[in-house]
This record gives structure tokens, sequence and C-alpha cells, in this order.
């Protein structure tokens, strides 16, 4: 696997390159989720909004929303092959523009965005700390007041073997210098790569995923300058009552002050 001249193991991002690609650049409907979310918030907005989407990977998200005959519509990745793959999948709706950018330093001017996406955990993907924190503020301040977020976090209590992952990959942690800033129980390793177990999941060489606390998710974004309108789990949305099912990732709905 290519690796990344910096750390000696590739960055998330580059995931979505090598065994991530097939899954991402081809994908199509929105998750139930996902659907709740654009259904109660996003829809509603006036079709002129400029909406922002970051880690658009092949652009499913700014697809549907120019078939809803929204136009102002902008996504940004660092994956090249998803983004080639979203150019060409929006042949159709040319008005759709593609940047290669970290959502930790967005080239865009304070208060562009009427909305602004963080769906499927792109915050989680980013490993530096300083760089995650960096993307909450990037997000308010693209914002216009009042302007929408909405994403999705991995929960580190929305998956029961999260406390064993943590356990497992933790002398690996140790004993690799490079990542002694990823000690904390809420950094995790990819479980699955190109859709098979990643069976050296406790190795030392490879990229962690963040998983965010639920509270540390709300007072993030609050320090941020974004008030929460609604925060929901997976099982929250879906309405479950099954004790023993996990609770899955947070989906939130936020408003810049
Ligand atoms: C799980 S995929 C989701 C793709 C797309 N949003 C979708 O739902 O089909 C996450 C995406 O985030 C991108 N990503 C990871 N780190 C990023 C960063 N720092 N800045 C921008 N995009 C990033 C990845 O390259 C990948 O395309």
């Amino acid at each position: 696997m290519k690796t990344s001249a910096i750390h000696g193991y590739p960055e998330n991002y580059e995931l979505f390159n090598l065994t991530e690609f097939d899954n991402w650049a081809g994908k199509g409907v929105l998750t139930a989720e996902e659907d709740y979310l654009f259904g109660k918030f996003i829809y509603a907005l006036d079709k002129n909004a400029s909406i922002l989407d970051l880690g658009t990977g092949s652009g499913r998200f700014l697809l549907e929303l120019a078939k809803r005959d929204f136009t102002r519509l902008h996504g940004i990745d660092l994956a090249e092959r998803l983004l080639l793959a979203a150019r060409r999948r929006t042949e159709p709706f040319p008005f759709i523009k593609f940047y290669r950018m970290s959502a930790a330093e967005l080239k865009f001017d304070s208060g562009t965005f009427d909305a602004v996406l963080g769906l499927q955990q792109v915050i989680s993907f980013i490993e530096d700390d300083r760089d995650r924190a960096a993307a909450f503020h990037e997000c308010s301040r693209v914002l216009k007041p009042h302007g929408l977020f909405a994403g999705s976090f991995l929960m580190y209590g929305g998956r029961w073997i999260n406390p064993a992952v943590s356990l497992l990959t933790y002398p690996a942690k140790l004993c690799n210098k490079k990542i002694r800033n990823r000690l904390s129980y809420q950094y995790l390793p990819w479980l699955k790569l190109g859709g098979k177990t990643n069976w050296s999941f406790a190795g030392r060489r490879q990229p962690y995923l963040y998983w965010f606390r639920r509270a540390e998710v709300r007072s993030v974004l609050e320090e941020a300058g974004i008030d929460i309108i609604e925060m929901k789990t997976v099982k929250n949305i879906a309405g479950s009552r099954n004790l023993l099912a996990s609770a899955g990732m947070l989906y939130v709905a936020g408003r810049k002050k």
C-alpha cells in the first residue's frame, strides 16, 4: 500500500484513492439517516442557497441536490481519484464546482455559504487534533450568520466493541513514537479495509479515526459558534427500542450564531 512520506503510513483520505475507492466512487442513494437530515433541514432551503459539501467524495449529495434544482453547489475533498469520479459523474450539472482542499483549511471567504455539509463522518477522518479543531472553526467561518450545519460523527459510545479495540491497540500506540499523540482511547484503527477485515488493526503503521464523545461534539461545535438544533444517533432516527442494538453514528444539525 502506498504510504505517506510524513508518517510512514497512508493518511485516511489517501485510503479513498486506494482500498475505499470502489465503494465510494459510485455510491448512490442516501441512507435512511441522510434522508432524514436532508428531508428535515436541507431540501427546505431556498433553491438559491449556496451549499458546501465537505469530503464530497464522488459528489453523491451534490448530485442529489442538483436533481432537486439547487444550483450553487460546491464540493471539496483531498482524494484526487474521487474528485475525478465526481466531475465525471456530475457532467450533466456543470454548475457544480469541485476543489481539492482540506476541510481543515477552506479557501473560501468568511460568510460565503448558507449551508455546510460535513456528513459521512468527514471530520473523524482528520487525524491531527489541531486540524480537526480547525475544521470546526472553518465550518463556522465560511457559514453566513444563521447558516445551517449538517454533519455526522463517529461516536465512541455508538459501537459496543470500541473499548476492547482501544485496549487491543494501546500497545501499538505506545511502541510507535510517531503516533504518541494518538494515545487517546478515542483514536481507533479501521476494522475493515476495502470491505475485508483489517487483521492488522492492532499493528503499528496505520491511520487512526477519531471517535467523538457525544458531549464533545456539542461543546466543540458550540465553541466554534454553531448552536445545535438537533442531535440524534442512527438508533434514535430509526426509532429502535432494541436495548442491545448499538446507537451508531451521531447526526447533528446546527445553526451558526
Ligand atoms: C466516507 S467518504 C464520504 C464521501 C461522500 N461524502 C459520500 O457520502 O459519498 C469520506 C470522504 O472524506 C474525505 N476526506 C478525508 N479527510 C478529508 C479532509 N481533511 N478534507 C477533505 N476531505 C477529506 C475522503 O477523501 C472521502 O472522500
